[in-house]
C-alpha cells in the first residue's frame, strides 16, 4: 500500500474521547496473535475497566492516518529498585501492516519521548513475532537480553 507520509499524525489519547477508547481496543484486537501476553481478544468491558486507570502509568499515543485512528503507541512505565524502565507497546490496522506506517508514526513519538526526557525505550515481542522484532531492529533498537521460560505444569 503507499501512504502518504504527510498525512500521519500521532496525538496524545484522551481518556474521556470514545472515539481513542475503542478505536484502541479495536486495533489491540486485531493484533492479538502479536501480543506477549495473551491471544485471546479482550472483552470490551474489560479494555474500559483498564483504560480507567492506565493513564496513571503510561503515555498513550494514537496514530491518525488521514484523520483515521489506525494504530497506538503507548509507553509503560515499570519501576525496578534502582531504574525507571519504560516499555513501548505498538500496534496498527491489520491493512497498513509493511506500509512504512509503523515506522514514520515511531519516529514522530520518539521525538516527542526526547522532548519530554525519555532516555531509553524498551521492546519485548513474542519470540514468534519475527515481523515486531524486524521492526524494532529497523528502527535501531539492539537485542539486549534473552529470556528462557520453562513451562512446568499446563
Ligand atoms: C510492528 C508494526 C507496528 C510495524 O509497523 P509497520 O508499518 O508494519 O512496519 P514498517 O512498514 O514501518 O516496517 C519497518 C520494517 O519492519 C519490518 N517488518 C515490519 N512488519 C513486518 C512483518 N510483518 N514481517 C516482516 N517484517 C516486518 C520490515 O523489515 C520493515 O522493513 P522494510 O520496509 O525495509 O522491509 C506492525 O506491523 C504491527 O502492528 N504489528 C503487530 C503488533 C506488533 O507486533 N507490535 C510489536 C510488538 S509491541
Amino acid at each position: 500500500m503507499n501512504i502518504d507520509f504527510n498525512q500521519i499524525k500521532i496525538i496524545k489519547a484522551e481518556k474521556e474521547n470514545e472515539m481513542h477508547k475503542k478505536g484502541i481496543w479495536v486495533v489491540y484486537n486485531q493484533n492479538i496473535e502479536f501480543n506477549l501476553i495473551t491471544t485471546e481478544p479482550i472483552t470490551y468491558e474489560n479494555h474500559c475497566k483498564w483504560w480507567e486507570s492506565v493513564f496513571e502509568q503510561e503515555f498513550i499515543y494514537i496514530i491518525l492516518y488521514q484523520s483515521v485512528l489506525c494504530g497506538y503507541i503507548r509507553l509503560t512505565k515499570k519501576r525496578t529498585r534502582n531504574k525507571e524502565k519504560n516499555e513501548i507497546s505498538i500496534a496498527i490496522s491489520k491493512k497498513y501492516h509493511k506500509s512504512g506506517l509503523g515506522t514514520y508514526a515511531y519516529s514522530i513519538f520518539e521525538k516527542e519521548m526526547i522532548k519530554i526526557g525519555i532516555t531509553e525505550i524498551i521492546a519485548l515481542t513474542d519470540i514468534r513475532n519475527l515481523g515486531g522484532q524486524k521492526f524494532f531492529e529497523k528502527n535501531n533498537f539492539k537485542k539486549g537480553y534473552i529470556k528462557y521460560i520453562k513451562k512446568i505444569k499446563d
